[in-house]
């Protein structure tokens, strides 16, 4: 399987670039500076420079040419301010769903996170929710797309080891925390199984093997 990672140089992304790598599928991220392609190439990825912020779909759309599944892994990072919310987190999304939608790739797994789809609370800092308003107008942009998709939405993010173990399923899941390498499990097993199509998940630690959990909703 050839899997086009959108934010290549991401924690996430990195962490799934080998999971996907040791299986014998083929990764390619997608990243805006060079001098993150070692890191990406060390991680048994091809890396494709291409900013998401100014790449038109139509340039996408050919980076995408035989891939077999995109994976939107993206964001804006801690430190931005609102208008990177929107052009990232939002328009970095749609734009991927555009250039899949064009050169014909139907699979398409969305990180988001916990919290989206509700309106921010009132005296939300405006940096949290500008992101919580971009990650939902990006959900809601991707549920019009003819896609198969899936929405996958963690906790808050660790950089703790795998567990193999999470809790995966339509909202509302209760909040915690998820490491980023269960996500990335999670992510390579949601390719395996495009019966989780037109879903949104939730994903925080828990009992339950990756495998077993994502097989149960699929
Ligand atoms: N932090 C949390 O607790 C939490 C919880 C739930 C969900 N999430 C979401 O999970 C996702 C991934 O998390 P993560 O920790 O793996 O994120 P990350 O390490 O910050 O990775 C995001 C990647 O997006 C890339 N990116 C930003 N702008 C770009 C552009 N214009 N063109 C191409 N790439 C661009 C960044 O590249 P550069 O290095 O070049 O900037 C970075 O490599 C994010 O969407 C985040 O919002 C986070």
């Amino acid at each position: 399987m050839r899997v086009v990672i959108a934010g290549g140089h991401g924690k996430i992304a990195l962490l799934l670039e080998r999971l996907l790598a040791e299986r014998g599928d083929q990764a390619v991220g997608l990243i805006r500076n060079p001098a993150h392609v070692a890191d990406v190439q060390k991680a048994g990825a091809e890396a494709v420079i291409c900013d998401l912020e100014t790449a038109s779909a139509e340039d996408v759309a050919m980076l995408l040419s035989g891939a077999d599944a995109v994976v939107f892994a993206a964001g804006a990072g801690a430190g931005s301010g609102a208008a990177r919310k929107d052009s990232v987190d939002r328009g970095a999304s749609v734009l991927m769903a555009d250039a899949a939608e064009r050169a014909g790739v139907r699979r398409f797994v969305q990180v988001s996170s916990m919290g989206t789809g509700q309106p921010p609370r009132p005296g939300t800092d405006e940096v949290w929710a500008a992101y919580i308003t971009a990650k939902t107008a990006a959900e809601d942009d991707l549920r019009a797309w003819d896609l198969d998709w899936t929405i996958l939405r963690p906790g808050r993010l660790t950089d703790a080891p795998p567990t193999g173990r999470v809790r995966l399923a339509p909202p509302p899941v209760p909040r915690d925390t998820v490491s980023r390498a269960d996500v990335a499990a999670v992510i390579a097993a949601l390719l395996d199984n495009p019966g989780t199509r037109h879903q949104t998940l939730e994903l925080v630690g828990g009992d339950t093997p990756v495998a077993v959990a994502v097989h149960s909703i699929s």
